[in-house]
């Protein structure tokens, strides 16, 4: 069977990783304002009553490091090991001949998007967003596909407004349509297994499919639908796919959004979404992803730690990277060999990632996940006037008005080596093994 949305929530559900909200939730603030608050018990959320739609809403499924772990069936410091793996091996996407989304079909004056429980996230965004859509497209010269993650604003009952600038590859590849005065025919799969929307927005070379890498990821091919209105295919197991057309030579204002760093992108000129047709399961779920939510920064960081990883563990014996809680700072742990290592860890890290603008070398007894381990690290270990190195003029991530990205520092938290004894952490006997819940 094709691992879909459900099955991942079954798998969270026997893992106790799944909560049900039952009362009723307005889609406006209310229900992302659950989620913000129920952000830190690392749990995937249900909504089944949704106010103003029939369509339940699930949230955070890959919340945190556990829930990634149970995933890729590794552990939280193996994941991206697993994830390099794995990506090495692209598999081609199948058809299928038929797929549950196809159980509803509607078309033209049927398509009314406010059916959906669609989420007002943040209270200064231009109205309702689809955070979680898959946006599919053809390459209309080579006739590849690509796939990536889009957020959209709700416009009314067929049109959205869509944000996909150059370099993004759906911006250049609607570029190229709207140099022939054409329309581009796109897709937007919202519900599937979390390996689809990790592989869509992953940045790969352009031509590639990331649907092969969904498939890498699954360790057997995606099986694709085929759309009923644009030569366009979606994952069969989807449980809502929107249809439609990126209009040529029309923009209009998008925004202002909450964005993945947790400030309001402002009201742009962006394309327009017109939908054609809405399928979907007949008991279908909606998915919701909150902008710089920590399951937002698991599907950005991940296939960048992986990077990262690569490229250090050419230099060290590295341990574990963490990006979470932003993709513009890392925490790399490593066995130190020699007093200087963390220095060619940082540049390679640097040279990996360009958008890495803070990145901290720990030892391999701090926990890279753990925040607050890392924090400790750094408080009883770095030694600010040796062990901190500026890189200025150093270019990182690029929409930056204000010049903030645009030099880096690393940060040496390591002990000094040969000095273990001094440095060793205290340890509780029996901590490791206990079980809090044999006491409650
Ligand atoms: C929840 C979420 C929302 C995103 N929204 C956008 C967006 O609106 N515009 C954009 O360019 N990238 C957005 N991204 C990032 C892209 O999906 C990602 O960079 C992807 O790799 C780009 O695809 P490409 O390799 O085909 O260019 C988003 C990512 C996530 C996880």
């Amino acid at each position: 069977m094709q691992r879909d949305l459900r099955f991942h929530l079954n798998l969270l559900k026997s893992a106790d990783r799944l909560l049900t909200v039952r009362r009723e939730v307005d889609p406006k603030f209310e229900l992302p304002a659950v989620m913000k608050a129920a952000e830190g018990l690392g749990k995937a959320i249900i909504f089944e009553n949704v106010k103003g739609s029939r369509y339940p809403v699930v949230n955070n499924l890959l919340g945190s490091r556990d829930v990634v772990s149970l995933l890729f069936e590794a552990r939280p410091e193996e994941v991206v090991l697993e994830w390099s793996r794995r990506v090495k091996n692209p598999i081609e996407p199948e058809s299928a001949s038929l797929g549950p989304v196809k159980e509803v079909i509607k078309q033209g004056s049927e398509v009314d998007l406010g059916e959906l429980p669609l989420v007002t996230h943040s209270g200064k965004d231009a109205g309702p967003y689809i955070t979680a859509g898959i946006a599919v497209a053809r390459d209309p010269d080579t006739g590849i596909r690509n796939v990536s993650v889009n957020r959209m604003e709700y416009k009314g009952r067929n049109k959205l407004g869509i944000r996909m600038m150059p370099p993004q590859h759906l911006g250049l590849i609607q570029g190229k349509c709207e140099k022939r005065g054409k329309n581009l025919e796109i897709a937007v799969a919202i519900g599937s297994h979390p390996f689809d929307i990790l592989a869509a927005a992953t940045t790969v070379d352009y031509g590639v499919d990331e649907f092969s890498i969904s498939g890498s990821l699954r360790g057997e091919p995606l099986q694709l639908a085929k759309c009923e209105t644009v030569d366009v295919e979606v994952p069969a197991t989807s449980e809502i796919v929107l249809e439609g057309e990126v209009l040529a030579g029309v923009r209009e204002p998008e925004g202002p959004f909450g964005d993945f760093m947790q400030y309001y992108v402002p009201v742009m000129e962006n394309h327009v979404f017109q939908v054609k047709a809405i399928t979907h399961r007949k008991d279908a779920i909606y998915q919701t992803i909150q902008a710089s939510s920590l399951e937002d920064t698991h599907i950005l960081a991940l296939s960048r730690e992986a990077k990262v990883h690569e490229a250090v563990s050419k230099v060290a014996h590295i341990q574990a990277v963490c990006m979470v809680p932003t993709i513009l700072s890392c925490a790399i742990s490593i066995r130190k060999r020699f007093e200087e290592e963390p220095r060619n860890v940082l540049a390679a890290a640097f040279e990996a990632y360009s958008w890495l603008k803070h990145c901290v070398v720990v030892d391999h007894d701090v926990n890279v996940f753990d925040v607050n381990d890392v924090w400790w690290a750094m408080a009883t270990r770095n030694r600010p006037d040796t062990g901190l190195f500026l890189l200025e003029n150093a270019p990182g991530f690029p929409r930056d008005p204000f010049q903030i990205h645009q030099s880096k520092l690393g940060i040496d938290a390591t002990a000094p080596l040969n000095q273990w004894e001094e440095f060793e952490r205290k340890v509780v006997p029996g901590f490791d093994e206990l079980r809090l819940d044999d006491y409650l």
